[in-house]
């Protein structure tokens, strides 16, 4: 398939952060073949008339737990601690496949209707995800959750391992897998050094929650004597390419660590403020030339998959924080979004930008709209005026997933009656 979207608003995220207007987009395939004009030879089957609408890479969410959308709005206005070890994992111990297969497919459809095209998941019946990505279109990269805390670490690495095995690289590469320590504090150093072993094996990287919380520190302080960025650094975890999840409570030393050994964050504000858990210290990490991306967290402590939410967010909460109108500008908190995610899950070649060569994915945006006019600056408007229900169209790997609002590869109304239903099975069980 050749398609054209013409006269239309591209915001590239490439190295010169250009905006072009009036501009063309050419796709062949899976492949971008022409930003802002296309090839001369080019002859499209089919040409969408971009006339009001923004074309932007799709947005890439570095960090979830994708099927806690079933644990949506079940847990709320508790601390940490509560949250997780009264409310939530009492309902993850009774966690069924079936449950993590309809909180996907739930997922997924939030997601692409709010223009995320590729996320980064952590958590539990890693294979109903898998399905569920390799047949709606979108792109992700898959972990399953290990912790040896409940002693059975073994059974949980070689569920991981047995994951990669069987998924990476599948549905024409849509899907790459890693391995998903949960936190310094869920698993022992010997486990994090077999983990270490494992993941050199299979030449993959680490999807790990890093001093999400004060008292991770304080812990961390008291068990190992350092901060978690220290201890994980000691037990040559970042030699693996490591994505850090929060990077919340760093101290001093932890920057320098994160930005020697390539470390790259997922900042997830929404989570952050709603466990009143801190202010990420994202400028410094800029500053310290850290890959920052951006993050929902899982549904339940968030409680949506909004990527322009957790843009908005970052885009005024570090003004605040840091008392100065500059931090974070529109450019930077969009390139979070997309090519610096696309970093985080080493998949820069390939997406997280509008370039030609890369993979076609990219979301349409209605910008004739009272909230979104006039538009003086379009990154400006992505960040600070934008909604995710102004995204009319998403495409991945050159399919079209969304057009017109219309999802095309999911069936809405069943997959919400589903869901709804199976939570409620969850929390039964969890109860009876
Ligand atoms: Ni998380």
């Amino acid at each position: 398939m050749k398609l054209l979207i013409k006269n239309t608003t591209i915001v590239t995220v490439n190295d010169q952060d250009q905006v072009l207007e009036h501009a063309d987009l050419a796709v062949s395939g899976k492949n971008i073949v022409g930003v802002g004009k296309a090839p001369l030879d080019f002859i499209p089957d089919r040409v969408i008339d971009g006339k009001g609408k923004l074309v932007m890479p799709g947005l890439i969410n570095a960090h979830t737990h994708l099927s806690m959308t079933l644990m949506r709005n079940y847990a709320d206005d508790l601390p940490f601690s509560d949250w997780l070890f009264k409310k939530i994992k009492p309902l993850e111990d009774h966690l069924l496949a079936e449950d993590v297969r309809f909180g996907a497919k739930l997922g997924i459809a939030e997601m692409i209707r709010g223009g995320t095209t590729c996320f980064h998941d952590m958590y539990f019946h890693m294979d109903e995800v898998a399905s569920e990505v390799e047949s709606s279109g979108i792109r992700a990269c898959l972990t399953s959750a290990l912790f040896d805390v409940s002693g059975n670490g073994e059974a949980l690495l070689a569920q991981g391992c047995r994951l990669h095995k069987d998924w990476n690289g599948r549905s024409e590469g849509r899907i790459t897998v890693q391995l998903g320590p949960h936190s310094p504090y869920l698993c022992s150093p010997e486990y994090l050094r077999e983990i270490l072993i494992e993941g050199r094996r299979l030449n993959c990287g680490i999807h790990i929650h890093v001093s999400e919380t004060a008292d991770e520190l304080s812990e961390s302080r008291r068990l190992h004597g350092c901060t978690p960025v220290q201890h994980l650094l000691n037990l040559e975890l970042f030699s693996l390419p490591t994505l850090a999840a929060h990077a919340v409570h760093l101290e001093e030393e932890d920057f320098k660590l994160l930005s020697e050994n390539g470390v790259s964050v997922s900042h997830n504000p929404g989570s952050n403020l709603k466990l009143a858990n801190g202010f990420a210290p994202v400028e410094k990490m800029l500053k310290h030339s850290i890959n920052v991306a951006l993050g929902t967290d899982g549904a339940a402590s968030n409680n949506n998959l909004n990527l322009f939410e957790e843009i908005h967010l970052a885009g005024l909460i570090h003004k605040a924080v840091n008392n100065s109108a500059t931090a974070l500008p529109a450019k930077t908190v969009i390139r979070m979004a997309t090519i610096n995610g696309a970093k985080a899950l080493k998949l820069d070649q390939e997406v997280g930008s509008l370039e030609t060569g890369k993979k076609a994915d990219l979301i349409m945006l209605d910008i004739r709209q009272p909230h979104l006019v006039p538009c003086h600056d379009p990154l400006a408007l992505l960040v600070y005026s934008a909604q995710a229900s102004d995204v009319t169209t998403v495409m991945v790997d050159g399919n079209i997933l969304m057009e017109d609002r219309q999802l095309q590869t999911l069936e809405l109304s069943s997959i919400l009656e589903q869901a709804a239903h199976q939570s409620i099975d969850l929390i039964e069980r969890s109860q009876s």
